[in-house]
């Protein structure tokens, strides 16, 4: 028996219940949320709460209001009842048994005797939840983990009991999939699953060595971070985003529940420094000091000696940045005291991750699956011990005395993936290799691409030939984008015709899509005052390029995920079709640096609210303060309201499935019309940008180079000083956007603020 869900419920409106509520809401499904009743003016005050997180602009967990409209809030006293017409009831209260037990026992008696009921539960076994309650309620009961922020983490660990019926884990497998967006990762009930496993391993194996080898924060934050392929929120500096006094919670949770020869418990108690930090209120980033803090605007380290704060100084370590740049051997090969930090922390949490197979399965993919989606590491540590070779990995642990897991020992003279005969396969406890299996029209990129042959490639971009498309994917740091990635896909665009191919597919893997021009690329132009030489990028390298995109005979799909900001959206904005994630941030932020759009996204922005609007006037406004202000959508609905994606445009939840389905819309795109010129606002409509932007100027809304920059945005989308109803071409507003693009970058205030952003990640406010 297959169920459709089609109401959920989500009691316990905290950090993940709200987060759940959001995404089920976000998927398109009506969702009740309950918390306990308040004694307060509001009796649902606990559930308001959980949605004005959801609403916190930092991090959005709703994709529109349309979404937060399908979430019914409540409580528990009076609208249980409420729950009867529920398909899915989804237990994200506070994480104790006997209150857990209660409320389990007060569903079974009151839902229908269908209804699936499941907890996100970090540490609990399903065998003690469900303790003295029917079979038949085992029989649909499941804990889905998901990770926090709900909306943005892709891993949902998906757990079935001795009991779970198969259907039922097969229908959530496929709802949180397709529906969620997520990448599920199905887990036996063993303690903290698989995620919470390696990754609170990883992180105390780090903080302990660091304890041990007397590193500072700063330095094992410089190394447990990108190096590794590892979030540069470092080790530190993650204790602190998740509060130091729940860290240290969890880890004791995992030394209770694990058996005494885990080889966590080498790691899982608290250091004394750190139980006197949270007895003396230093928590972490909630409590305004942890490790680090903020002081008078500039950031401070805890010296772990003194147990003082002293300025944090940034550390440029030569052997991070070749770690960053060509991977995790690099580390490995480093005989300094910070190759050895890097190789006791990795050595250990990589055997560990061995060492649970075949404990928690048969194969690595869900572990490096449950790192990678749960714990963002570009490489799980499968492949991580790939990277460095599985034997010199083996060599060194013997060397040095270490016990080598059984399931590496097996992969001795061979890999734990490869490819053969075209296809990925992995290697599994029961034999060799044999292929990466995944659901149907989930294809990742990363995987697909070792089984091609590129038709070019440079080291910021390739193109390849997979079923039937040209697929350009950019692989430069951030992806950001200069004269090479956009050569390749210039290249592309130009040679799919030629080759019986359906179109042309510009997507990627990574994390983002484009962050935009590679602004090292324009700080070059300008200190060596190559202004022709800059002129010259944007036009016969970016703008020349975008064009081509459109002119190509076949049709263009972009399917992007994360950011595509600046140049990256300029190249969005001029496919025939996008298809992109659900969480997908985009827009023109260029005039943050100071700069304008130049490689035609503010004639696109002009465009697109030309046809939304039908009004020039408005148009041309609408573009100079989205330009302006250098607004991103958080979503592909807020994108569609503001122009930057058209109305046919699609967006999918789950990022895995962005290829798949670009190949198969591909044959049946429509190319889109070359654009005609069009009646520019003009004089009139340029007075009024410039007097809202002084007045802005007067009241201390924006800066003064803003006035520069938003003056030469507003020129373009206006017109300038023309006559209302001046035409246009495509070409006149690419020419316009290169000439104001020079102005600025002539300046010495947008310069500042390249530098700034390229040297210190900020941007300047001058
Ligand atoms: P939280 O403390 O933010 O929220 C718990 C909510 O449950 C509170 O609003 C509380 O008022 C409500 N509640 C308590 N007893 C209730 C009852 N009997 N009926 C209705 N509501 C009740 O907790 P959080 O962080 O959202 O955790 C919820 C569950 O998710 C726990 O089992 C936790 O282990 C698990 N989890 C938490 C993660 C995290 O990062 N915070 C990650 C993954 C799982």
């Amino acid at each position: 028996m297959t169920k459709e869900i089609r109401k959920v419920a989500v009691i316990g409106a905290g950090t993940m219940g709200a987060g759940i509520a959001g995404q089920v809401a976000n998927a398109g499904v009506n969702v009740l949320l309950l918390d306990l009743p308040s004694e307060g003016a509001s009796v649902n005050a606990l559930a308001e709460r959980g949605m004005d997180r959801l609403r916190d602009p930092a991090s959005p967990g709703l994709m529109s209001d349309e979404a937060g409209n399908r979430i019914e809030i409540g409580n528990t006293r009076d609208d249980f009842h409420k729950l009867a017409d529920c398909d899915w009831v989804a237990e994200a209260i506070v994480e104790r048994l006997d209150i857990k037990q209660d409320l389990y026992r007060r569903l079974n008696e009151t839902c229908r005797d269908d209804v699936i009921v499941t907890s996100n539960t970090s540490t609990i076994p399903i065998r003690l939840l469900t303790e003295g309650l029917p079979k038949s309620f085992a029989e649909r009961f499941a804990i889905t983990h998901f990770f926090n922020p709900v909306r943005f983490m892709r891993l949902l660990e998906l757990v079935r009991g001795e009991h779970t019926r198969d259907d039922i884990i097969k229908m959530f497998d496929t709802f949180c999939e397709q529906r969620l967006g997520k990448g599920v990762v199905i887990c036996a009930d063993t303690p903290g699953f698989l995620g919470n496993r390696v990754g609170v391993f990883a992180i105390q194996c780090a903080l302990h060595t660091a304890f041990d080898m007397g590193l500072s924060p700063t330095e094992a934050d410089a190394l447990f971070s990108r190096p590794m392929g590892i979030p540069k929120t470092g080790v530190f500096g993650l204790y602190d985003l998740i509060g130091i006094d729940l860290m240290a919670d969890v880890a004791q949770s995992l030394v209770n529940i694990l058996p005494a020869h885990d080889a966590f418990h080498k790691y899982g108690n608290p250091l004394p420094l750190m139980t006197k930090m949270i007895a003396d209120g230093q928590k972490g980033n909630k409590s305004g000091q942890g490790f680090y803090r903020e002081k008078e605007g500039e950031r401070q380290v805890l010296d772990l000696e003194s147990g003082e704060y002293v300025d944090f100084e940034r550390l440029d370590l030569p052997l991070a940045a070749r770690a960053e740049r060509d991977g995790v051997v690099e580390l490995f090969n480093d005989n300094s005291r910070y190759g050895d930090y890097t190789w006791r922390v990795l050595s250990q949490t990589l055997c560990y991750a061995a060492s649970l197979i075949p404990e928690i399965g048969e194969d690595p993919v869900p572990i490096d699956d449950a790192m990678k989606l749960g714990y963002n590491w570009i490489h799980g540590p499968f492949e991580l011990i790939d990277q460095i070779g599985v034997d010199r990995f083996i060599d060194r642990l013997e060397l040095e005395g270490s016990e080598i897991p059984p399931f590496l020992q097996k992969a001795r003279g061979s890999s734990f993936y490869a490819v053969e005969n075209n296809i990925l396969k992995n290697r599994w406890d029961h034999g060799s290799l044999r292929p990466l299996l995944r659901a149907d029209g989930v294809l990742r990129f990363s995987e697909v691409r070792q089984t091609l042959k590129a038709q070019n490639e440079n080291s910021s971009a390739s193109w390849f030939e997979y079923e039937g498309a040209a697929v350009v994917e950019f692989h430069s740091k951030a992806n950001a984008l200069d004269g090479d990635s956009m050569r390749i896909l210039n290249d592309a665009v130009t040679q799919a015709p030629n080759k019986n191919l359906n179109g042309v597919i510009v997507h990627n893997d990574a994390q983002h899509f484009s962050c935009g021009v590679n602004l090292g690329g324009v700080r070059s132009f300008f200190e060596n005052e190559d202004y022709a030489g800059l002129d010259q990028f944007l036009d016969r390298d970016f703008q020349q390029i975008v064009l081509a995109m459109r002119e190509c005979a076949l049709p263009v799909v972009v399917a992007p995920s994360g950011l595509s900001i600046g140049g990256g959206f300029e190249v969005v904005l001029h496919a025939d079709h996008v298809i992109c994630h659900s969480n997908s941030v985009m827009g023109l932020v260029e005039s943050l640096v100071g700069v304008v759009p130049g490689g035609g996204g503010c004639k696109e922005n002009l465009y697109r609210w030309y046809e939304k609007t039908g009004d020039m006037e408005k148009a041309a406004w609408n573009a100079f303060m989205n330009i302006g202000m250098g607004r991103t959508a958080t979503s592909p609905v807020l994108a569609k309201q503001q122009a930057m994606l058209r109305q046919n445009d699609e967006f999918l939840m789950n990022r895995d499935r962005l290829l798949s389905s670009a190949l198969t819309v591909l044959p049946n795109i429509k190319k889109a019309p070359a654009r005609a010129p069009i009646p520019l606002a003009g004089k009139p409509s340029f007075d009024k940008m410039q007097d809202w932007l002084n007045t802005a100027k007067d009241k201390g809304m924006i800066m003064a180079h803003d006035v520069t920059v938003g003056t030469e945005i507003g020129r373009i989308v206006s017109g300038g000083d023309c006559e209302p109803g001046t035409l246009a071409s495509e070409q006149d507003l690419f020419n316009a956007e290169r000439k104001a693009f020079l102005i600025l970058a002539k300046t010495p205030e947008t310069q500042a603020r390249i530098v700034s952003m390229l040297d210190t990640g900020k941007s300047l406010r001058n």
